[in-house]
């Protein structure tokens, strides 16, 4: 019989660890049903429906959420169960998710969640979470993406994970929006369950407190699991119903007077940053999993996988959007970036700017939030863009990259932002990977800023050492004239937003302060400072004119 050790001996640096993937699966034959990796989202409604989720390390009996009522008896509510195969190492995952639903809005709850087989039965975990509030009413969120483990021995994760998720508790939000690129499971082939695992735990610290909001990232794409390679994310997670063939990559949500819209955004981009196999050798899948050896060269590159069906639903979420007297602001996390100018990150892609920056531009989106780069950077208003002024990385030909074109270049009258005129993007990239990208890009001519940009796809192709692929980085740059602020001091940080919903007839604003954390690039810190504040300001949708 191959031993675990023997089956994973192809896949190079990246099989990390097989012998702790190997005491999980020891673990798991005790049937052990006590809950962990607990977290919350918010349903279609966040003023009445939230779901409880949570991974067990073995079939839960009657896995259940037990509900406190103040003066009333408590209520149990049954959670389905969901599991899933991974493609690659053949473990087994056991996901459950209760659906809370006809809460009181802008209302606290205490909940435990618990099973047959819980060895903490006779004390279960128990937290406390709170509803969104109903029309126009003041409250905060935060947002990162890129946040990995804190377990140094899985790539790409560092101790600052932890720390970032004491910060966005010690800012209390009513919600977090985690901007993809989770914990990087598919940078650790051999033990992709037991990096999410870690990743939830410890998210859980917050994320039962109050919800975390995901979308995917690229590192969300893994082999063998399922045909974007979203199996395990889709798993994980309930989050608010899309009504279309592809639930859970993409949805909407409205907190207040804020129409908050998560997107997919491998969907639309140039971008080949899914799971790659570089070589030589192949991988191997464990046998139980009768997957096919996974060949040198091999990546997985989602592009287009919903055929415009993700595109056609933005767009009628923001007509709808646009009809609703009760929505003032409308914000979009994504993982990837219209604008980033990152030296040795990603950079920008065409992709996004084609498809979804003019839908901003018509329908007005105020604010955008990305990840992918690991660093801070926030863009003036932008609407529309300039044509043929990029120029090819390699040759010096004129490249058409849209680079969009700011509406303004200095900061406003009176320091507040009106986004009627154009849509800030913002990169908060610095979550807690080990992988701080916080240099940035000059042009060499004028020392002003400059940006990637990828134009086209970057696939993989034979690199100088034989049988090993490489896919190639940006291939076009062009010059930030939309970058406003740039974080060089650290990678790391987090953004904490305050929506205030003004007064009738007056103007509402959302405060950005960005805290960032100094000194993260060379040893984790729990430290966290301000960097940046800005005001959006506007009127009320409901102003009389
Ligand atoms: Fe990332
Ligand atoms: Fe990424």
């Amino acid at each position: 019989m191959t031993s675990r050790r023997e089956f994973f001996k192809g896949a190079g640096a990246a099989a990390a660890s097989p012998l702790t993937l190997a005491s999980q699966t020891t673990e798991a034959t005790h049937a052990d049903g006590t809950p962990e990796q607990i977290h919350l989202t918010w349903g279609e409604d966040p003023s009445q429906t939230v779901f409880v989720s949570w991974a067990s390390p073995a079939q839960a009996v009657n896995a259940r959420v037990i509900l406190e009522h103040p003066g009333a008896t408590p209520s149990v509510i049954h959670a389905i169960q969901r599991n899933y195969t991974d493609g690659l190492n053949g473990q087994t995952v056991f996901t459950y998710h209760a659906k809370i639903d006809h809460l009181t809005p802008d209302a606290s709850y205490r909940y435990s969640v618990t099973a047959d087989n819980d060895s903490h039965l006779r004390n279960p975990f128990t937290a406390t979470f709170r509803t969104a509030p109903r029309g126009r009413a003041p409250f905060r969120w935060t947002s990162y993406g890129d946040l990995a483990t804190p377990n140094t021995a899985w790539v790409l994760s560092s101790p600052q994970s932890r720390h970032a998720v004491d910060a966005v508790e010690r800012f209390e939000p009513l919600f977090h929006l985690l901007n993809g690129d989770l914990c990087y499971a598919n940078l650790n082939l051999a033990a992709q369950p037991a990096v999410w695992a870690e990743f939830g735990n410890n998210v859980q610290r917050s994320a039962a407190h109050r919800p975390w909001m995901p979308c995917p990232g690229n590192h969300e794409i893994e082999f063998c699991n399922g045909e974007q390679g979203l199996t395990s994310y889709l798993t994980r997670y309930s989050l608010p119903d899309n009504g279309t063939q592809f639930p859970g990559r993409w949805y909407r949500f409205k907190v207040g007077s804020a129409l908050f819209i998560s997107l997919a955004a491998d969907d639309v981009i140039y971008q080949d940053s899914g799971a790659f196999l570089a070589g030589p050798e192949p991988l191997t899948p464990a046998p139980s999993t009768g997957n096919a050896p996974i060949e040198p060269g091999t990546s997985l590159y989602i592009r287009g996988y919903s055929a415009g069906a993700q595109t056609r639903w933005l767009e009628e979420t923001l007509a709808a959007a646009k009809q609703d007297q009760g929505i003032d602001w409308i914000i979009v996390q994504m993982h990837q970036d219209a604008m980033s100018s990152a030296h040795r990150g990603n950079g920008c892609d065409k992709g996004i700017r084609e498809t979804w920056l003019p839908l901003f531009d018509r329908y007005g989106v105020d604010l955008v939030l990305c990840g992918h780069d690991h660093d801070y950077e926030r863009s003036w208003p932008v609407r529309g863009c300039n044509h043929d002024v990029g120029r090819d990385a390699a040759t010096g030909t004129t490249v058409d990259t849209c680079q969009p074109r700011p509406v303004l270049t200095t900061e406003p009258a009176g320091g507040r932002f009106d986004t009627n005129h154009g849509t800030i993007h913002l990169i908060l990239g610095g979550g807690g990977t080990s992988a701080p990208l916080d240099v940035y890009g000059v042009n060499p001519q004028s020392g002003l800023p400059q940006a990637k940009v990828i134009t086209k796809p970057n696939r993989p192709v034979p690199g100088p050492t034989p049988g090993v692929f490489v896919k190639a980085g940006a291939d076009a740059v062009e010059d930030a004239i939309w970058s406003a602020r740039r974080d060089t001091a650290t990678g790391y940080g987090v953004a904490v937003f305050d929506l205030d919903p003004g007064v009738a007839d007056g103007k509402t604003s959302i405060t950005m302060r960005y805290y960032h954390a100094v000194g993260a690039d060379r040893s984790p810190t729990s430290d966290y400072d301000l960097f940046d504040t800005v005001v959006l300001a506007k009127d009320r949708r409901d102003k009389k004119s």
